[in-house]
């Protein structure tokens, strides 16, 4: 794989000098970062935001990366109308040719494959015949697949995170507005059941105004790290040479969207703290015979990372990350409003003036009735029986889909892709100054403050 800068270790003194460099966004001072004024934008470009696709009657696709997570939205598209898979890559050619039968099986014409190794994908983003390149790589290759992708004239959308690192997240935001091309992260936990009831409950007001909120990624993955393929092959590593909050999208695009983020609200700065590491070393001690290569590794991510992210208007949100400690599974998904208050895991609720005193009440089928997602209504049936991720997979393939067939704006843009992923190095970059507060880049540079279209 190529060495890329956000690859390597990072010392105390590489994050100070690296985080410096991002930005042009950022700037040092002996115990905080402070924000400064966004870079320019480079002649002939625009802001990316309230942008609708182009019609496209047919939406021809390209995947990067076909392994579990490629394969299993290919099954969702697969499932939607008016989608052609035209292209594969991976570097394992057989996991490109199972990603193929899949295609031909559905009754559709056989994909190009490209299985040349590492950069392959950069022949693949040529071809003509492809409107959107989606990317489910391990995360090194999320911002080369969507960079490449853009400047090939491509809309992008990629796997969770968009990028590691504040220069990704600005390169993605430049490249984007420079070509006038899309590049969504798609965070399908957005399109979950609850989150989007959740989502219309606080839209409606019935929480009143949101104060607070939870969001997290908890979920036991040592077994999965430690295997000799898929995800074990790459993702165990990234916990020797990076600290901090690795994966805090799938908890946090869903608050993101509750507090109406980069529709009137954004990001202001955060706070982090981490403990100790224990989980993944113990787990080797019971599991790894002492002659594995395994045991020259060190693990250097606390297992469990807190933050706390300021907005602008002054909301807080809790952001957690732990895929290394025994644990059910949880994203916390809580919302503090001051008419009430959601908490998930199981979904509770709580509202001012309610009958039996101060409990939590289940969801119930009136509530469920009331403010079920129309999207929901409109295809959850078929959804739930597709099943990846309990319904949420297909809800998102088929909402990208839609938004290309009618040329509406996507759900997702670039700046959320930027915000929603910086948590990693702006939690990693606050672990190195003893929990310092660290600034959000304003990746809109200023748009947020203005509405957008509903979804
Ligand atoms: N949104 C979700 O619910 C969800 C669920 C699982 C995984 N993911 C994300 O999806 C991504 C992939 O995860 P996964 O579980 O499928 O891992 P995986 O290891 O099963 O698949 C990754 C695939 O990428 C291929 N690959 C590696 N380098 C490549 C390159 N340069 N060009 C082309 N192909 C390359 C690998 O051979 C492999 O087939 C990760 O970012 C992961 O975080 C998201």
């Amino acid at each position: 794989m190529s060495p890329r800068p956000s690859d390597a270790p990072m010392s105390r003194r590489d994050l100070l000098k690296s985080a410096a460099a991002a930005g042009a966004a950022v700037t040092l001072t002996p115990r905080q970062l402070t924000a400064v004024p966004p870079p320019p934008r480079p002649p002939g470009a625009s802001s990316m935001m309230r942008t609708p696709f182009a019609r496209h009657e047919n939406v021809r696709l390209a995947i990067v990366g076909t392994g579990l997570r490629g394969r299993s939205v290919l099954n969702e598209l697969l499932a939607v109308d008016g989608v052609t898979i035209t292209a594969l890559a991976d570097i394992a050619p057989e996991k490109a040719a199972r990603a193929a039968k899949m295609v031909t099986d559905a009754g559709h014409p056989a994909p190009a494959l490209y299985t040349n190794g590492d950069h392959d994908f950069e022949r693949l983003v040529t071809r003509d015949d492809i409107d959107i390149v989606y990317t489910a790589t391990p995360w090194e290759w999320h911002t080369p697949v969507c960079l490449a992708a853009m400047r090939a004239g491509k809309h992008a959308a990629t796997e969770v995170p968009a990028a590691s690192s504040l220069e990704d997240c600005w390169e993605l935001v430049r490249v984007s507005e420079e070509t006038r091309r899309h590049c969504m992260m798609l965070e399908n936990v957005c399109y979950n059941f609850n989150e989007m009831l959740l989502d219309a409950m606080v839209k409606a007001g019935a929480l009143g105004e949101i104060l607070y909120a939870e969001a997290a990624y908890i979920h036991d993955l040592r077994g999965i790290l430690f295997e000799n393929r898929d995800e074990g092959l790459w993702r165990r590593a990234w916990h020797t040479r990076r600290e901090g909050n690795l994966y805090p999208t799938h908890g946090l695009g869903p608050v993101a969207w509750y507090l109406d983020i980069h529709r009137g609200d954004r990001f202001d700065y955060l706070v982090s703290m981490s403990t100790p590491e224990r989980g993944l070393t113990e787990w080797r001690e019971a599991h790894e015979p002492k002659d594995s290569p395994k045991w020259q590794e060190t693990y250097i991510n606390g297992d469990i990372n807190s933050s706390l992210i300021k907005t602008a208007l002054g909301k807080t949100i809790l952001l957690q990350h732990n895929v290394s400690l025994p644990t059910p599974y949880d994203r916390l998904n809580a919302v503090r409003g001051t008419k009430g208050v959601f908490q998930d895991f199981p979904p509770r609720l709580f509202l001012e003036g309610q009958e039996g005193g101060h409990a939590f009440q289940p969801l119930s089928d009136e509530l469920k009735a009331r403010y079920t997602h129309p999207l929901w209504q409109r295809i959850g049936e078929i959804a739930r029986a597709k099943g990846g991720h309990g319904g949420m997979d297909y809800i998102m393939a088929y909402r990208l889909i839609e938004t290309m067939h009618e040329g509406l704006v996507p759900d997702f843009t670039v700046y959320d892709a930027a915000a929603w992923s910086a948590p990693w190095p702006l939690s990693e970059a606050s672990l190195a100054l003893t929990s310092a507060p660290v600034k959000f880049p304003d990746f809109t540079r200023g748009e947020w403050q203005q509405a957008r279209d509903a979804r």
